[in-house]
């Protein structure tokens, strides 16, 4: 008999909705289940039958043999041969259901990973901001894996564990009745037993599994501020604090086992008791002639296949459980409301025929925001009005007031202020990547409501270097035709050519097959961000926002950049945001932001001649600004 082990239980808290939802996926399979039904049925039937076998075998075909003068085996033979077939039989209903139990297990997890993937990639960037990583990430390894387990070995084991129990009850009262209750009676303390001592080691099981994650997470957290810890030599300290962790969970875990261990032993040797107590009283009842022998024979054999599963579905209960926790997590997250988008026009390339706009399906260099109720074109000129905005990434604290810029298509504007003051959250409102309330102002596209238009619309028309560059890992060349798919080597060399990042490509030894690592972690800053300039730089958007492209990079590298980034920003609009001022110095229009405020406007000629902020942080007249 196994050991039962109880487990620390995290109880779904809505357990029926979980079950009709899991219920529900597998739905697809409902052919499926129904012959696993039927297999669980044959099996356990075998199972039962075979048992039962050991009756009849010993009645009437061993013990008529025993003294016997000329004993004929033959018959003896040809029962056990047939009882062989009912084994094998049994073993092969049991390997069928395996296989369907595989097989709908995997699909359905693939499903489920699937859901679960999408619904991720669909959620607003604020979900992510809220969510630590590796608690989203434990929905795809641990939460997953305890449902893998429950589809692949728990269910099916309960099915045939509780179809077992029935057949076999009904086997003992059959041979038994009086066997039965004394077989009902041992069971009864068995399970006492194991309820008592299970609840002792379920509080320290819990406790355990959150030392676990403690311990997990500080090593989660070392391993990736690694760097910091040795140029603050903070070894000591830090090993220091995992001791007194580490210390926990052993305490904890040894508390939780000294009980789960002692359970099994416990268990085993009450089922051997329960065993020869059964052997004894039905000896007794072959003596009294109340029984044949080969009815204790088959009872005896019937109280293993009884006591094990019985003492087994606690364990199977929790573990399932478990999993319902787990999948509740998982569908939290499928459910989670999607980026809305009710923006109804899109970017499509554009080209003029005869002085008429119309849709091209290939790239032209020019676009237009297609309506897709009326289908109707309008140029895409890359006007952007920002008109009395206010925004706070939290209600209670607004951190944008009453924002208005204006940039003519084509114009350059550039935003300054000290860290903390607004810049990218300006961005992240252009983007979409937050929404404004309603009656906090308004931004527009080409005369467009921002609102209107399709999130996917706006990216398209957007080039964006932003503030932390992120590579994927793969070649360069991949990582900069992410910008536009369809581009080809030429395009991809181009755009590198544009951002002057084609010469620190050209020194690599395997040049644009150079693989990255993750997050391109084996670029220099300067580099990287090169590299995510030629990535904006090959989808040819229309309008163009630098966040701090220039802010790690030596200064001729920042001059190689500049000219690559006014190639770049010919004829489209740009937003731009430096802490160099020489970098804005050529823009259309400089906007001071201050806390949140605009406090000067103009370009660097009116605002050097104006004598106000943007010319004393210009001639380094004060401190106030960092820029
Ligand atoms: N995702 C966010 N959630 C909540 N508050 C945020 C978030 N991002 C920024 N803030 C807050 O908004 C304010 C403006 O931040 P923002 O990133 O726009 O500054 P910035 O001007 O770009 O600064 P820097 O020059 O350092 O990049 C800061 O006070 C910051 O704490
Ligand atoms: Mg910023």
């Amino acid at each position: 008999m196994p050991p039962v082990k109880m487990r620390g239980v995290s109880k779904p808290k809505d357990t029926k909705k979980v079950f009709s939802r899991l219920i529900a996926y597998m739905g697809t399979f409902k052919f499926l289940w129904i012959l696993i039904i039927f297999f669980v049925f044959l099996s356990s039937g075998a199972e039962i039958a075979s048992s039962y076998m050991v009756k009849p075998i010993l009645n009437d075909y061993i013990i008529p043999l025993v003294g016997a003068e000329s004993p004929d085996f033959v018959p003896l033979i040809f029962v056990l041969i047939k009882t062989g077939f009912l084994f094998l039989f049994g073993v092969l209903a049991s390997w069928g259901n395996g296989r369907l139990i595989l097989y709908i297990s995997s699909n359905l997890l693939c499903k489920i990973r699937k859901d679960l993937f999408k619904s991720l990639e669909n959620l607003p960037v604020k979900y992510f901001e809220k969510h630590p990583h590796g608690e989203l990430m434990s929905r795809f390894t641990s939460d997953t894996d305890t449902l893998r387990d429950m589809f692949s070995q728990t269910v099916p084991q309960f099915m045939t564990s509780a179809v077992t129990v029935l057949g076999v009850f009904v086997m003992m009262i059959v041979l038994s009745p009086l066997l039965t209750f004394s077989v009902l009676a041992i069971l009864a303390s068995m399970i006492f037993l194991g309820i008592f001592l299970g609840k002792r080691s379920a509080s320290s099981f819990r406790e355990q599994q959150k030392n676990i994650g403690i311990l997990n997470g500080y090593i989660e957290e070392m391993i990736e501020g690694q760097k910091v810890v040795k140029v603050f030599s903070q070894e000591e300290k830090v090993i220091e604090k995992f001791k007194l962790l580490n210390n926990s969970l052993y305490k904890s875990a040894a508390r939780a086992n000294s009980y789960g261990n002692m359970l099994g032993p416990v268990m085993i040797n009450l089922s051997h008791v329960q065993y020869a107590l059964v052997s004894v009283l039905g000896a007794f009842l072959v003596i009294t002639s109340i029984h044949d022998i080969g009815t204790i024979a088959a009872f005896l054999q019937y109280t293993r296949n009884f006591t094990r599963p019985v003492t087994m579905i606690s364990q199977l209960f929790n573990s399932i459980l478990n999993a319902l926790a787990g999948a509740e997590r998982i569908f939290e997250l499928i459910d989670e409301t999607e980026e809305v988008d009710e923006g109804r026009i899109t970017l499509v390339n554009a080209a003029f025929t005869e002085e008429k706009l119309v849709q091209a399906y290939d790239y032209t260099g020019n676009w237009a925001w297609k309506d897709n109720v009326d289908n109707s074109l309008r140029q895409m000129k890359g006007d952007v009005l920002f008109e009395n905005v206010s925004f706070g990434y939290r209600k209670e604290k607004e951190i944008l007031h009453n924002i208005s810029i204006h940039a003519y298509p084509g114009q350059k504007i550039a935003l300054v202020g000290s860290t903390g003051s607004g810049k990218t959250t300006v961005i992240n409102l252009l983007a979409r990547f937050f929404d404004i309330e309603e009656g906090k102002g308004k931004i527009f596209f080409d005369g467009i409501p921002i609102k209107e238009i399709s999130k996917d619309g706006i990216r398209h028309s957007l080039g964006m270097v932003l503030q932390d560059t992120h590579f994927f890992t793969g070649t360069i060349y991949d990582n900069i035709k992410y910008g536009n798919l369809d581009a080809g080597f030429e395009e991809v060399k181009k755009a590198a050519e544009l951002a002057n990042a084609d010469h620190f490509i050209n020194h690599l030894k395997l040049g644009y097959e150079t693989v990255l690592s993750a997050d391109g972690e084996n670029l220099s800053q300067g580099q990287r961000q090169l590299l995510s300039i030629a990535r904006a730089a090959v989808l040819n958007p229309p309008i163009l926002v630098l966040d701090e492209a220039t802010s790690s990079v030596d200064t001729r590298t920042e001059k190689m950049i500049q000219s690559g980034m006014d190639k770049l920003m010919k004829g489209r609009t740009v937003f731009v945001i430096a802490h160099r001022l020489s970098t804005v110095r050529n823009a259309d229009e400089i906007i001071v932001l201050d806390h949140g405020s605009i406090i000067e406007r103009g370009n660097h000629e009116f605002l050097m001649q104006k004598k106000g902020r943007y010319f004393e942080l210009y001639t380094g007249g004060s401190n106030s600004f960092d820029f």
